[in-house]
């Protein structure tokens, strides 16, 4: 039996009585609950030896114990037993979801294995494996060495400073990166005793000024023994045709999803498009069409995990409102594939017999299988 929390309570049983989909966008519910010594030390001390680990070895085991890795005496912040990348690890091969109290914790990197049920975000396992696997997840500090091929986030031109999170999240925290990098380069601000209005924690330094993606969130991440077609995240996108070419994608405007990614990855999501018909990236931000290869695909009543849309209203979804994004062919952390990719590429084959109809590409390229 799985325990949530009052929040999470309160907000299931408000979307029975409404019959609906009533977590409205911006409604993310991530509070915890329980114990402060679950997972603060006060002295970093617990029968006169150290509280704190992080490292090489730290998450926790299939029994819920916490596997220490190396005792540190660097300061993980807010007195915590661990960092971010220590209490969502597990050393289970496969448990993505690790009760701790009154909490579930989402784990993202399973340190033995790529679990088969990775959650929304993919898992970091595989980019932990050293430089042939790079290219197989974001490479962040505390999981892996700096990526071997890219010195900065492809398609990036924001930030000069070289230690800066726009191009590297494999440095540790320091004044060139804000104090951030690692996972926080991207959950930059978090908010583990409050509601936040950001999507899973993903916000930048311009949070204040509306610098946060909206969304309505799983209650399990996505955890595939949870999933249907109608649960599931939903996330925000904008339909570019509407913003026009004066206007503008940065995500203090849009809340999108890809609006997101392009704070590190901007050219790939630059506004240049608008009313023109020779892309020179996939694109982004705009309607998925409802005729030709299209037709087939209705996300409202069939929606696919494996090659997701964005909604210009997560909360209402339309069929009309379904947005292409970065995620419909990304995961975020880490996936089985290069590019962090959510399908083997390499298998999308065009005019083929072989057995990938309706997967990958061709769930929305339908015609070219
Ligand atoms: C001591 C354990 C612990 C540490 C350390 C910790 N977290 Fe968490 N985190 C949790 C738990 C428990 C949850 C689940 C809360 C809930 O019920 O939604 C969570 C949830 C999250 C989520 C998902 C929020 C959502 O909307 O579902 C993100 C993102 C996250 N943490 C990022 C971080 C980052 C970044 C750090 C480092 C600054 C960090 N965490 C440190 C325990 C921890
Ligand atoms: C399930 C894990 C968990 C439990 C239980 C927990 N905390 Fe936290 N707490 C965190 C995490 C993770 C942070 C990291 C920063 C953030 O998200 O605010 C944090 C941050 C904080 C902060 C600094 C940030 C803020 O919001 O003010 C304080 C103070 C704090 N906790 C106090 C407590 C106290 C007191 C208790 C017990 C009544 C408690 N915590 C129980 C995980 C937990
Ligand atoms: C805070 C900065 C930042 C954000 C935000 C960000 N990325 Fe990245 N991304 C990077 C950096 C740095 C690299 C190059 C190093 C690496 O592979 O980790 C990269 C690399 C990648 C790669 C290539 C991986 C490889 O090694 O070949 C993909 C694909 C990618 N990002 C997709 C995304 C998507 C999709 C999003 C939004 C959900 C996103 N990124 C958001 C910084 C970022
Ligand atoms: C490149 C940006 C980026 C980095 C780096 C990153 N995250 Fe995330 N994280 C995201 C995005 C985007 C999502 C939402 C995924 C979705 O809903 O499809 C997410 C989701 C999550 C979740 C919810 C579980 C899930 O899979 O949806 C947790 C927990 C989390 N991140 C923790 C972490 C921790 C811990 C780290 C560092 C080890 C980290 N993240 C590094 C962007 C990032
Ligand atoms: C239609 C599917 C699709 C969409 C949508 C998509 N990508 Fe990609 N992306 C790919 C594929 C496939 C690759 C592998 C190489 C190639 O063919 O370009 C890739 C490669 C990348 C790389 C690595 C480039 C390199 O130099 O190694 C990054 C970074 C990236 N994508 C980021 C993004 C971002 C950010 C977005 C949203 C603005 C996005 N992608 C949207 C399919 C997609
Ligand atoms: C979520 C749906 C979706 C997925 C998944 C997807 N595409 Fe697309 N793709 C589109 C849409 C929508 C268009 C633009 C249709 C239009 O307006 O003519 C497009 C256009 C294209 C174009 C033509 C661009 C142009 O200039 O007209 C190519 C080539 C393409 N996609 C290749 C791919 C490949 C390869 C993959 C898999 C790596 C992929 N797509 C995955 C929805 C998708």
């Amino acid at each position: 039996m799985i325990n949530i929390s009052h929040t999470k309570r309160r907000i299931l049983l408000y979307s029975i009585l409404t019959l609906s989909l009533s977590l409205s966008a911006g409604n993310a519910a991530a509070k915890v609950s329980g114990v402060c010594g679950n997972c603060h030390t006060m002295h970093n001390s617990q029968d006169g030896v150290p509280a704190l680990h992080s490292g090489d070895g730290a998450g926790w085991a299939d029994d819920g114990t916490f596997n220490q890795g190396e005792a540190s005496e660097t300061p993980a912040s807010y007195l915590l037993i661990s960092d971010c990348v220590g209490c969502h690890s597990s050393t289970s091969a496969d448990k993505t979801i690790i009760q701790l109290g009154e909490n579930r914790i989402p784990i993202v990197f399973n340190t033995v294995q790529y679990p088969s049920k990775a959650l929304a975000g993919g898992n970091f396992y595989n980019v932990s494996r050293g430089v042939d696997y790079d290219g197989y997840g974001h490479n962040v500090y505390g999981i892996s060495e700096h990526d071997s091929k890219l010195t900065t986030a492809p398609g990036n031109n924001r930030c000069g400073n070289a230690n800066s999170c726009h191009n590297t999240l494999a440095v540790a925290p320091s004044a060139q990166n804000d104090y951030r990098g690692s996972c926080q380069g991207c959950h930059y601000n978090v908010y583990h005793h409050k509601d936040s209005n950001a999507y899973r924690f993903l916000n930048s330094h311009d949070e204040q000024f509306g610098a946060y993606v909206e969304g309505v969130e799983h209650a399990s991440w996505e955890y595939p023994d949870d999933t249907t077609s109608t649960e599931h995240n939903f996330y925000k996108g904008v339909d570019r045709n509407d913003i026009g070419q004066g206007g503008t994608l940065e995500l203090k405007q849009t809340q999108s999803i890809s609006s997101y990614c392009a704070g590190c990855h901007n050219t790939f999501h630059s506004i240049n498009g608008v009313g023109i018909d020779t892309w020179l990236r996939h694109p982004t931000e705009i309607v998925l069409p409802e005729t030709g290869e299209y037709v087939q695909y209705n996300p409202v009543t069939n929606y696919e995990l494996q090659s997701p849309v964005a909604w210009i209203d997560p909360a209402t979804p339309q069929r009309d409102e379904a947005i292409v994004m970065c995620l419909s062919c990304h995961r975020v952390h880490g996936s089985e594939y290069p590019d962090i990719l959510r399908w083997d590429y390499s298998k999308m084959i065009a005019n083929d017999a072989g057995d990938e109809a309706g997967n990958g590409c061709f769930v929305c390229h339908a015609t070219k299988d």
